[in-house]
């Protein structure tokens, strides 16, 4: 589609920016804290959508410009847009002419409403702790938001707001439902993957649902809120040679189904395998049940496309559901029969999707097109596309877009299985142990190394045997994902879009950015000579050139010694050192990496590793 076919005058983004720029700066004023309102020629990025008023008006979270937009998708136009604060993760319809919002790093929960075709923020909570996912209940009087950073979800009460309860659910908690009953929740946690049953109204968890996996998205309830689908990779913990790949055995996407009516507390899970042999389906995120969830649409961003599966098919048959792991490769009768299983290419980064009332329309966020997608649900055919940003960008900017759709780009693996994502979740690291034949060897399984910084951090790799960076690009293009020889303009817009991945403000830091009390008791023991920590953590980013025996080597090690990884951002990992054994900081400073170990000197009190702890979080 082209830009003049898009609906939008350039006159009217004129007029639109400069209202825009106005209410920006008063807005500003009002939100000391808050980061300065971006250029308006920078992307939106947009990463989830709410409909409002019946459905004429769509808003979308724009992670990068730290905005919700207001968008006439039937006129195809941008009305109006609000900063809200840094990088908004979700927003959430609550009633008609209003909706619940948050921004992961600014920490804030906001509520907005919708006046004419005016966006006015009418309250707001400071919850800290990075909030993602939200939903509010059927009778628009709590949220639950999902706090990621500390495993727990907040209750919010709206009319306040305050939060009435915290519970604690899971590690890494993104994304939440709330079922129709008003007081049923549904929570998606990516480390010790599973979901997790929250009843609201008595703030406690009714019933948790483990399983092996990776990166689950967003839930979808039943009509009755006794079945909740969900996708999520599957880890299928071999390593990247083709024939692995091929077979499913690498990674893979599934939607997962839990029936709470199975007889017995435990509910049943179930899985579903979305691949096809030879065209894969990369990173499942977004999800909507419609019709009661005889049809359920998902979003895939590393294969840029919208996924509908529906039941029964035409010929009467169900949708065939198998064990949680699901199968390797999609049944054959069900990727055949376009009646049951359909895929809509939308270019981009599909994320964030919501549907109509009647079930005739999805409104997607389409975060790298930067637009708002309509697709009509009856053809199952994309009708309209909205673009968010009012002016092109900057030629660096677009630079750096080029290599943040390389690193989202499922199509640059084998039969487009996942993407660098899949694995380096947003930019970060994941939850799981891979072996990526980094090192040359197989057998050998390591943490995912979070890329925030990276350029400035090498040497590369967790035994620190790779110097040049470029090449590490190269080698990951070509031996984890087993893709197409990249072009050295593919490793030099790659680069450029890690060079933008800064560490995450830690939210363990008091508001005003200070440590705690406990952290920095924790700062002056990192520096000790007691602790010696510093005499390898060394730089800025807590790495350095040198590197070091820590105990940690294993005789099959191909390479001796280790790189002492970026203590950056630390706060984000779940698993720690390469083996990945260390499940907490705790366990790294007293069971596998404590100085008494690592350099033969005193043994830690417990405050110390307390401290110490609170000050690694902190960084
Ligand atoms: C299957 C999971 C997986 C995928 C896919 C993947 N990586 Fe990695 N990556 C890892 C693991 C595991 C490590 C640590 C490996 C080691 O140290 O031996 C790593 C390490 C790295 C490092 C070194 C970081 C450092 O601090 O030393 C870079 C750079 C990197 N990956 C970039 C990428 C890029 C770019 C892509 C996509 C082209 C990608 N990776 C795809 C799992 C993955
Ligand atoms: C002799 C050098 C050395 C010293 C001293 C040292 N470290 Fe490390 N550190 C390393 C290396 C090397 C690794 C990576 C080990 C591995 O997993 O193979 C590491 C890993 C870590 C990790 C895990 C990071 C992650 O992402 O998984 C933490 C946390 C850490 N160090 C904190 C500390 C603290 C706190 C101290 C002081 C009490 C300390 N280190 C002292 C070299 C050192």
């Amino acid at each position: 589609m082209r830009q003049s076919e898009r609906g939008l005058s350039g006159q009217r983004w004129v007029v639109f920016v400069a209202v825009w720029l106005s209410m920006t700066a008063s807005l500003a004023d009002s939100l000391a804290a808050e980061p300065q309102p971006v250029s308006p020629a920078a992307f939106r990025s947009p990463v989830a959508v709410a409909l409002v008023a019946g459905g004429e008006r769509v808003v979308t979270a724009n992670a990068d410009a730290g905005t919700l937009s207001l968008v006439d998708p039937a006129a195809g136009v941008v009305l109006d847009e609000l900063m809200i604060g840094d990088e908004p993760a979700w927003v959430a319809a609550l009633g008609s002419d209003r909706v619940v919002a948050t921004t992961l790093i600014g920490g804030d929960l906001v509520i907005v409403s919708l006046t004419g075709d005016r966006l006015v923020e009418t309250g707001r909570l400071h919850l800290g702790l990075e909030p993602a996912g939200l939903d509010v209940s059927a009778d628009g009087m709590t949220a639950c938001v999902a706090l990621s950073a500390v495993d727990r979800v907040a209750i919010v009460d709206l009319a306040k707001p305050a939060v009435r309860a915290e519970v604690v659910v899971g590690r890494l908690p993104r994304f939440v439902a709330c079922a129709a009953d008003g007081r049923t929740a549904a929570v998606t946690c990516s480390a010790e993957s599973g979901v997790v049953i929250v009843d609201t109204a008595a703030a406690e968890v009714v019933s948790r649902h483990p399983f092996k996996g990776l990166n689950v998205g967003q839930p979808g309830f039943a009509a009755d809120g006794r079945t909740i689908w969900f996708p999520w990779t599957y880890d299928g913990g071999s390593h990247p040679s083709r024939g692995n790949i091929r077979r499913g055995w690498v990674t893979g996407s599934r939607v997962g189904r839990l029936s709470l009516d199975a007889g017995d507390a435990a509910g049943e899970l179930a899985g579903l395998t979305l691949d096809v042999s030879g065209r894969a389906v990369g990173d499942v995120r977004g999800l909507a049940a419609i019709d009661g969830g005889a049809t359920l649409l998902v979003t895939a961003g590393g294969t840029h496309e919208l996924l509908r599966l529906h039941e029964p098919g035409e010929r009467g048959d169900a949708i065939p559901y198998t064990q949680i792991s699901g199968l390797e490769v999609m049944d054959r009768g069900l990727a055949a029969d376009a009646s049951r299983f359909s895929r809509l290419d939308l270019g981009g980064r599909p994320l964030g999707i919501a549907v109509d009332e009647p079930g005739r329309r999805a409104y997607v966020a389409n975060r790298l097109r930067d637009s708002l997608q309509v697709v009509d649900l009856d053809r199952f055919a994309l009708v309209g596309e909205v673009p968010l940003a009012a002016a092109g960008p900057t030629a660096e900017a677009a630079l750096v877009r080029q290599g943040e759709a390389i690193f989202f780009d499922a199509g640059r693996s084998l039969d487009q299985w996942y993407s660098c994502h899949t694995c380096h979740y947003e930019g970060g690291g994941n939850t799981v142990t891979f072996d990526t034949l980094n090192d040359g060897s197989t057998g050998s399984y390591k943490t995912v190394l979070p890329l925030y910084g990276v350029a400035e951090t090498g040497p590369w790799t967790w035994h620190g045997w790779q110097n040049d960076f470029d090449a590490s690009l190269a080698k990951s293009l070509v031996d984890t994902m087993q893709g197409p020889e990249p072009s050295a303009e593919d490793v030099q817009t790659l680069a450029a879009y890690l060079r933008t991945l800064e560490p995450p403000p830690s939210p363990y830091r008091e508001p005003d950015g200070s440590l705690s009390a406990a952290a920095e008791r924790g700062q002056r023991l990192f520096a000790s000579e007691r602790a010696g920590c510093t005499e390898c953590h060394t730089d800025s980013r807590f790495t350095s050139d040198g590197l070091y025996d820590v105990g940690l080597a294993r005789r099959s090690d191909r390479y001796e010694g280790f790189s002492p990884p970026s203590l950056l951002g630390l706060h984000r990992k779940t698993r720690f050192l390469h083996t990945g054994k260390a499940k907490s900081l705790d366990e790294v400073l007293t069971k596998y990496h404590a100085p008494d170990q690592v350099l033969g000197r005193a043994e830690l009190a417990a405050a110390e590793v307390a401290d110490l702890v609170a000050y690694l979080r902190s960084l």
